[in-house]
């Protein structure tokens, strides 16, 4: 086993489902955000959009780093596929029906304008795209956290992980096309009203 990523846009459940999986398959979870703060892996911290700016190479180095020491892990992170090509086993992104992920959102207090952005990501399949352009789609699988809970995800993972259930690699979840139009109507306004 190597590193397995788990990543997708925020609020939804990489973190849920990481701890999960960190329990089933007795490996270390990396919560990435958290180190890169620790560690002083950005460049910067962006004020108007409250996030830090990573330094990807550093973050790149310190993955592959801790890799020598500790070996496999769980990769919980939103840019999950900064690990070293090398050294992934699979990269999960889980995927989040919008209209869910708005509501996720604003019961975390974020501001509107960020769950909007955010929003906007998870729509157009931001974090698939990004991982399928680093590592490839040999790399990647899509999976589909909406109306399901943790434990039967994180256990559709570990089946994939060890072959005992078929991997779908690649974008294969489209809401663009999927989500009924009512509902992706819903979901368009609020991101046209709320994006800054
Ligand atoms: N499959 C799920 N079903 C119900 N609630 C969930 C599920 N996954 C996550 N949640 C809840 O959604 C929120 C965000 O989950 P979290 O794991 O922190 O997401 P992320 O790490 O992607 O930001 C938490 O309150 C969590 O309890
Ligand atoms: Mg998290």
């Amino acid at each position: 086993m190597k590193i397995i990523g788990i990543s997708g846009t925020p609020g939804v459940g990489k973190s849920s489902i990481a701890t999960e999986l960190s329990k089933l398959l007795g490996l270390p979870r990396i919560d990435l955000s958290k180190e890169v703060i620790e560690r002083g892996l950005y460049v910067e911290y962006d004020e108007h959009r409250r996030s830090y700016v990573i330094d990807e190479d550093a973050v790149r180095r310190y993955l592959a780093r801790l890799y020598d020491e500790i070996g496999p892990y769980i990769l919980d992170s939103h840019y999950a596929e900064l690990a070293p090509k090398h050294l992934v086993e699979l990269v999960f992104v889980v995927r989040l029906d919008p209209a869910k992920l708005i509501d996720r959102l604003l019961a975390r207090g974020w501001p509107a304008s960020k769950v909007a952005e955010n929003v906007e990501a998870e729509l157009l399949s931001v974090p698939t795209l990004n991982a399928i352009e680093e590592l490839g789609e040999e790399l990647v699988v899509e999976i589909d956290a909406t109306n399901r809970d943790i434990a039967s995800i994180a256990r559709e993972i570990v089946d994939i992980l060890f072959g005992e259930r078929p991997a779908f690699l690649g974008h294969t979840i489209d809401w663009l096309e999927t989500m009924p139009r009512d509902r992706l109507e819903r979901v368009l306004r609020f991101v046209e009203m709320h994006r800054s």
